[in-house]
């Protein structure tokens, strides 16, 4: 097993563990180019959720359509009142998703490493499925704050499965937005779920009012890691991230992984077409060094 019994145990004190020199530069540096390429031949003008009064009923549809598709999102500030970008494209998509692991012969390599599929065996996922993945930009100045959430909200199973593997392809700092999380707050109940609206689009269902960690309080602590780093993050973790200050990016990756023994529900947002469904490690990469 690539977790030993001690990160293992952290693993379950904490929902978080913190894996560093995971994944090789070379391999972050080759998935940050396929990026790259993904957003130089994406056209911003297929996207036209920015232009119009239909903005929500347009920006829902585009995103419940991104489960099985390779889609760009912009940061929120990314576009001037009159329409136009403010700043260089490749400076102005906040992620692309949701199923690169599955659609790009890149990403997908990249997402069944062995490294990650050892470690989803060493937490005790009996059966796991690669449910979506997504490439974090987090730009210099423009990278938005991703406000303290649980995985759970979004990725629903009954029993609760989902984990988070979050890879860091540059190194992730205060100042550059790095990921925060609340050590131990695994234990804590779902405050919502994330569900399809019967009536179109999406809507929150409120679970529980437990109250959030603060950020700047002390319940929750930066994780300043270097490239090549890999975060597990429980579903029911609560974490956060800043918006990054700073003149430096700060690209990463996220699959998600659900046990297929759980139950997946009809009403999450994420819903595959018959001819795509969840596939697990099965086909693990053999990368070059
Ligand atoms: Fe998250």
């Amino acid at each position: 097993m690539v977790l030993s019994a001690s990160q293992v145990k952290a693993w379950e004190r904490d929902g978080f563990l913190v894996v560093p020199n995971a994944i090789k530069p070379a391999h972050c540096d080759r998935l940050m180019a396929r990026a790259q390429g993904i957003v130089e031949d994406f056209d911003p003008s297929t996207v036209s959720v920015f232009s119009t009064h239909e903005q929500t009923r347009a920006s829902d549809a585009y995103f419940l359509a991104s489960g099985d598709a390779i889609s760009c999102f912009f940061e929120e500030d990314a576009f001037a009142p009159d329409g136009t970008l403010r700043q260089d494209k490749s400076l102005s998509i906040n992620k692309i998703g949701h199923a690169l692991h599955d659609l790009d012969p890149t990403f997908d390599e990249f997402s069944r490493q062995p490294v990650i599929a050892e470690a989803a065996a060493s937490i005790g996922i009996a059966d796991p499925k690669l449910l979506q993945s997504m490439y974090i930009f987090k730009s210099p100045r423009i990278g938005g704050e991703v406000t303290c959430h649980q995985d759970s909200t979004f990725l629903f199973t009954d029993p609760m499965t989902v984990v988070g593997f979050w890879i860091a392809l540059q190194d992730a700092t205060v100042e550059n937005g790095c990921l925060w999380a609340q050590p131990g707050g695994h234990r804590t109940p779902l405050r919502k779920r994330f569900v399809l609206d019967p009536v179109g689009g999406t809507r929150f269902e409120i679970l529980d009012d437990t109250p959030w960690p603060e950020p700047g309080a002390t319940d929750l602590i930066p994780l300043e890691v270097r490239k090549g780093t890999m975060v597990l993050l429980h579903g029911l973790l609560p974490h956060w991230s800043d918006v990054n200050r700073s003149e430096r990016s700060r690209h990463s990756y996220t699959v998600h992984v659900i046990d297929g023994t759980a139950e997946y529900p009809p009403e999450n947002w994420l819903q595959r077409k018959a001819d795509l469904p969840f596939r697990g490690f099965a086909r693990l990469a053999t990368l070059g060094s």
